[in-house]
C-alpha cells in the first residue's frame, strides 16, 4: 500500500519516484483521495529537489491521463499543433494556421478565451462578422480533412489534474518549477490530440520568463518530454521584451495577420512566423530540411495561396470573408488618439506587458473571467525599439472607444524610453530540437 506521506519524503531527500508513483499521486490528488496539503509538500519538495527528465515525461503523462482526450486520429496527416507560452500582440497564431494548412498540413486546433491583455485566439477570430467556433467534433473533424483547418473551442474535461495543480501551485509560491510548467504545459498540448509540437517560449518583459537562460531551460525541458513520450517536439526562445509586430488589440490584430499573410507584416512579427512554421513544416514531415520548409512558406505567402486559405477557413466557419480584402470592415474604434514623443531621440524600450496592461485598460483583453472584450480597441505602435524620433512625432496611436483616456497615456508614458541610443533587440535566441 503506498502512502503519500512516504513519496513526499522520498522526494524531500532527493530520490527518484517511480512510475507507479507518479501515477498514484496524479490519480489520488484528481479523485479528491490525496488532499490539497500533502500535494503542496511535493510541489515545493519538487521545487527544490527537481525532477529527472524520466519523471518529468511520467508526471506530463499521468496529468494527460486524469481527463479526456483529443482523438485527431480521424484526420489524415501529422497533426502539429503550436503553443506560446504567452506574450503581448501575438499575433503569430493567426498568421501560422493558414499559412502551414496552405501547405497542406493539417491544422485541428482547440482554442480557449483566457485572460490576458488582448483576447484568445478565438476572441481576435470573432471580430470576423459570422464568425464562430461552435461546431460539432464531426464538422471540425471533416473542415480538417477537406480544408486542412479548424477552430473549435475548448470542450471536454481535460487534464483536471493540472487545473487542480495549478491553482494549488498559484497559492503556495510552487508555480516556478522548471519540471512543473513543463509537464502542466506539455499535458495539455498532448490531450488536444497533438502528434508533434513547436513551442514559441518567449522571455523578457513581457513573458513568463524573464530570462533567457530560464527561457532556454524550459524549453530544453518541455522539448524533451515531447520526444520522451513520443511527439515530436522543437522550440523557438523569442523576444518580449517589446511587443511582437506592431498591433496589440483583436481586430487590429487580423488586420496585421492579413498583412503578414501577403508578405506585407511587420518585420519581426514575420521572421518569427517563419521561424516557427519552418519547424511545424518539418514536423509533418513536408520538408526534408528546415532551410527547404522556410522557402516553402515564402512560396505561400507571395503567390496568395496563404490569403486564400484565410479566406476559405474564414467562409467555413461562418465568417465574412470580405474583411480580408476590406479590412475596414473589422470593427473600428471611435477615436484615434496620437501619442507623440516629447524629445528627440531613439526608442530604446517599450515595456511589453506594460504596454499590454495599457491596452487592456482600453477594453482589449479580460483582466477577470467575466469582463467583456472590446475587439475594436488596441495600440499601434508606430515606432519600434531602435527608431529614431523626433518630437512631435507619434510613436503609437490608441484605438478607443472611450473618449479620455489619460490613464492609458501616463502608463505608456511610463513604459516608452526615449534615448541616444538603443541596445539591438535580438528577436530570436535559440533554436532548441532536443
Ligand atoms: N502555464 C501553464 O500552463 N502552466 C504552468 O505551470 C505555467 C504556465
Ligand atoms: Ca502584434
Amino acid at each position: 500500500m503506498m502512502r503519500m506521506v512516504d513519496l513526499i519524503a522520498k522526494k524531500r531527500d532527493g530520490k527518484e519516484l517511480t512510475t507507479e508513483e507518479i501515477n498514484f499521486i496524479i490519480e489520488g490528488y484528481t479523485n479528491d483521495e490525496i488532499p490539497d496539503y500533502q500535494v503542496s509538500a511535493l510541489a515545493m519538495a519538487i521545487f527544490f529537489q527537481d525532477m529527472t527528465e524520466r519523471e518529468r515525461a511520467d508526471l506530463t503523462m499521468a496529468i494527460v491521463n486524469s481527463g479526456d482526450t483529443i482523438d485527431l486520429s480521424a484526420i489524415e496527416g501529422v497533426k502539429v499543433d503550436k503553443h506560446s507560452t504567452g506574450g503581448v500582440g501575438d499575433t503569430t497564431t493567426l498568421v501560422l494556421a493558414p499559412l502551414v494548412a496552405a501547405l497542406d498540413i493539417p491544422v485541428a486546433k482547440m482554442s480557449g478565451r483566457g485572460l490576458g491583455h488582448t483576447g484568445g485566439t478565438i476572441d481576435k477570430l470573432e471580430a470576423i462578422e459570422g464568425f464562430h467556433v461552435e461546431i460539432t467534433k464531426e464538422e471540425f473533424i471533416n473542415l480538417v480533412n477537406k480544408d486542412k483547418i479548424a477552430v473549435i473551442g475548448q470542450s471536454g474535461n481535460l487534464t483536471p489534474a493540472d487545473k487542480k495543480l495549478y491553482a494549488l501551485r498559484d497559492v503556495t509560491a510552487t508555480v516556478d518549477s522548471i519540471a512543473l510548467i513543463a509537464s502542466s504545459i506539455m499535458s495539455k498540448k498532448i490531450a488536444a490530440g497533438a502528434d508533434a509540437i513547436v513551442l514559441d517560449v518567449k522571455t523578457g518583459a513581457g513573458a513568463f520568463m524573464k530570462t533567457v537562460d530560464d527561457a532556454k531551460e524550459l524549453a530544453h525541458a518541455m522539448v524533451s518530454i515531447g520526444n520522451n513520450v513520443g511527439r515530436k517536439t522543437m522550440a523557438v526562445i523569442s523576444d518580449m521584451s517589446q511587443p511582437l509586430g506592431l498591433a496589440i488589440g483583436n481586430a487590429l490584430e487580423v488586420k496585421e495577420a492579413i498583412d503578414t499573410l501577403q508578405g506585407k507584416g511587420p518585420k519581426d512579427l514575420e521572421e518569427l512566423c517563419l521561424a516557427l512554421g519552418r519547424q511545424m513544416v518539418f514536423l509533418a514531415n513536408k520538408a526534408s530540411s528546415l532551410e527547404e520548409a522556410e522557402e516553402m512558406l515564402k512560396e505561400v505567402m507571395l503567390n496568395g495561396k496563404a490569403l486564400d486559405k484565410f479566406k476559405e477557413f474564414i467562409t467555413n466557419q461562418g465568417g465574412d470573408a470580405s474583411v480580408v480584402d476590406h479590412p475596414e470592415k473589422l470593427p473600428q474604434a471611435k477615436y484615434l488618439i496620437e501619442v507623440p514623443a516629447k524629445v528627440n531621440g531613439v526608442v530604446a524600450e517599450i515595456v511589453a506587458d506594460e504596454i499590454g496592461i495599457a491596452a487592456m485598460l482600453l477594453g482589449a483583453g479580460r483582466a477577470t473571467k467575466e469582463s467583456e472584450i472590446d475587439l475594436a480597441v488596441g495600440i499601434m505602435l508606430n515606432k519600434k525599439v531602435g527608431d529614431p524620433v523626433k518630437a512631435g512625432e507619434s510613436l503609437l496611436t490608441i484605438h478607443s472607444n472611450r473618449e479620455n483616456v489619460n490613464d492609458v497615456i501616463t502608463k505608456i508614458y511610463e513604459n516608452i524610453r526615449i534615448g541616444d541610443h538603443a541596445e539591438p533587440l535580438v528577436l530570436i535566441y535559440d533554436i532548441v530540437t532536443e
